[in-house]
């Protein structure tokens, strides 16, 4: 979750990892911290807070430049956000910074003598490299030796005092990207920071080592301490800069792009002419007929994507008639699953570096299943270790709380389930002919929910005086109510569950009273009336009514405190528009307790610790 970068060249690495910095901080704001090198010496700067608490420090502190240096951005695993707890860390002359797990952290504290500063796993390598430094006397020997001794999932990069002119980095599990400038080199958890200087950029795989000699001279090890060649890759397609233009939030920002982000993708897969859905898919072509051979396919996910792989699975079997198995990748990982072979995996992931849909990503390469990667980063650990890759497509989601990219996966699932419905001749071409239209003006009725907005302005502020929100949805509603909770519970922190309408009298009935929000998606579909019973039943103990139905609709108006309408379309794509009345209340009533939205705390946009 922590993000990671390096530089040496001839700029002022100050204001390179500073900037970088700002860039990366979506992989953890809880503290943050550089290491310049001066010609005075290491100068080590740390502070609690994000990017605008460590400016300030470094700008306090005054002082030489260099142009070698190390940066983090931390999100905590071990020991509260801190400024002791804060990267880089010491142990003599050894400096380090460090996204992942030392798994045997305690195990090595206790056989390595100290003195530890600070409460992290992180310290520990500082120290284990300080212990093998003074017997090997060689930085990059002192490293080998340390990554032979410790456990888990990590990405190190290491300076000493003592070779100055030395910088070296470690992968086993989180990414690390070497950028190749003219007489610079940069090192970064993620591209994107070092993209405004260079596309030349070198992936590291796991158990590989870079060796900066100098601005010019680097060497690549395997993790048999060998000298090996790394292919250059040129970027030529990654997010161009992103500003707030106008919006107070990201957030904000990006809920307005998804009539766009959507409209793009129908000029993408949507072939007008022929009235016909065409998914393009890199690498393996037919992945889509594999599927409909197998008759079955599982999705992988986690959070926001996991609920929209639960879209997709109601959505493909119904389809289709294909069977979908749905799954958590912290959980799939770990159940022992029945992975028949060939069975194709489709693993979604907006960041492709979730740790734990990447570790299922593994799970499927040792199998040989066919992977397909749903992300929005092309060149993300998920794109590049998929054998065929689709994106979302939706730009740089800087907002932790996912919006677009959501949005963007669950019509990208839509349309799988018109192909695979196709292919597998459930769904005829008439019928695929009648819903193109409805994709078509598909992006226009999104802008006219989002036209709304002052709806929701008002729910929120309904909302935000209750203590517990329900968010009840029946057959491709209940995956948006459980989207429509996770969004309200990361940006209010107050708490938040869904459940099927259908189970409200199997136990959480017991909940409501007048301090809860029920927030009933109920557009008129075969399943409105049995909703609206659901949500009258909670309407009778008490509870605050807030409805998404369609316009116009009577019994949903006259069921509600508050009603969010959205035009009548499709029953798949109107649960694609019940989202967004759900984000915007979600982000209004968190503005009006004066939550941070684009930074909620505890969390980061990239989860890269299981
Ligand atoms: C919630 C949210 C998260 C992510 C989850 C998976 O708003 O954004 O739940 O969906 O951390 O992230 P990705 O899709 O990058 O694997």
């Amino acid at each position: 979750m922590c993000g990671i970068i390096g530089y040496v060249g001839f700029r002022d690495s100050k204001e390179v990892l500073l900037n970088g910095l700002e860039k990366i901080q979506y992989r953890g704001y809880d503290s943050m911290g550089l290491l310049i090198v001066t010609k005075q010496g290491f100068k080590r700067v740390r502070s609690v807070g994000d990017i605008r608490q460590l400016r300030k420090k470094v700008a306090d502190a005054g002082g030489n430049s260099g142009s070698w240096g190390l940066g983090h951005s931390r999100w905590a695993t071990h020991g509260p956000p801190v400024e002791a707890n804060a990267h880089p860390h010491k142990a003599e002359h050894i400096y380090i910074v460090h996204n992942g797990i030392i798994e045997n952290a305690e195990e090595l504290k206790a056989w390595l003598k100290g003195p530890f500063l600070s409460e992290t796993d992180s310290e520990v390598v500082a120290h284990c490299i300080l212990d093998s430094y003074k017997k090997n006397s060689s930085l990059k020997e002192a490293v080998f030796d340390t990554i032979s001794k410790i456990k888990g999932e990590y990405a190190i990069a290491v300076m000493s005092e003592k070779d100055p002119n030395e910088l070296i980095a470690f992968k086993k599990g989180p990414s690390l990207v070497i950028g190749l400038g003219e007489k610079e080199i940069f090192l970064s958890s993620d591209a994107q920071v070092f993209l405004p200087y260079t596309n030349r950029v070198i992936f590291l795989k796991d158990g590989e080592m870079a060796h900066i000699q100098n601005r010019e001279t680097l060497y690549f090890y395997s993790d048999k301490k060998q000298k090996i060649d790394k292919p250059i890759t040129l970027l030529d397609s990654y997010f161009t800069e992103t500003e707030k233009k106008g919006y107070p939030y990201y957030m904000l920002k990006e809920i307005y792009e998804q009539p766009d982000c959507i409209a793009n993708l129908i000029e993408t897969h949507v072939n007008k002419k022929a009235c016909k859905v065409e998914v393009g898919i890199n690498n393996e072509k037919d992945f889509l007929d594999q599927i409909v051979q197998k008759g079955r396919c599982n999705i992988v996910a986690c959070g926001s994507s996991y609920y929209a792989a639960l879209y997709g699975k109601y959505a493909i079997e119904k389809g289709s008639r294909i069977s979908i198995g749905v799954d958590m990748a912290s959980e799939f990982r770990y159940r022992s699953p029945v992975l028949s072979s060939r069975t194709p995996l489709l693993l979604i992931s907006q960041s492709g570096e979730t740790a734990d849909t990447l570790a299922v990503m593994r799970m499927a390469q040792e199998l040989s299943l066919p992977v397909l990667s749903l992300c929005n980063v092309a060149h993300s650990s998920l794109d590049r270790g998929a054998s065929a890759q689709l994106y979302m497509s939706a730009g740089m989601e800087k907002g932790v709380a996912s919006t677009k990219a959501f949005t963007s996966t669950l019509f990208i699932l839509f349309l799988l389930s018109i192909v695979l419905g196709r292919k597998k001749g459930s769904l005829s071409l008439s019928e695929e002919q009648k819903i193109i239209p409805s994709l078509l003006l598909f992006p226009d009725q999104m802008k006219e929910v989002l036209s709304r907005e002052k709806e929701c302005v008002a729910a929120a502020h309904l909302l935000r005086a209750l203590k517990s929100f329900i968010y009840l949805g029946r057959d491709i509603y209940y995956p948006l109510a459980l989207e429509g909770a996770l969004k309200m519970k990361e940006l209010t922190y107050i708490h938040a569950a869904a459940y099927p309408a259908g189970e409200m009298k199997h136990g959480p009935l017991a909940l409501v009273d007048a301090d809860t929000a029920i927030v009933g998606l109920a557009p008129k579909s075969h399943v409105s009336k049995k909703t609206f019973s659901n949500l009258e039943e909670a309407r009778s103990r008490g509870g605050k009514m807030i409805v998404v139905g369609t316009r116009g609709d009577k019994e949903s108006v006259s069921l509600s405190d508050c009603f969010l309408s959205i035009p009548s379309c499709n029953t798949y794509l109107s649960s694609i528009l019940c989202v967004l009345p759900l984000q915007l209340i979600a982000y209004h009533t968190a503005c009006s307790l004066g939550h941070n939205v684009d930074q909620p705390r505890n969390l980061a946009k990239s989860v890269t610790v299981e």
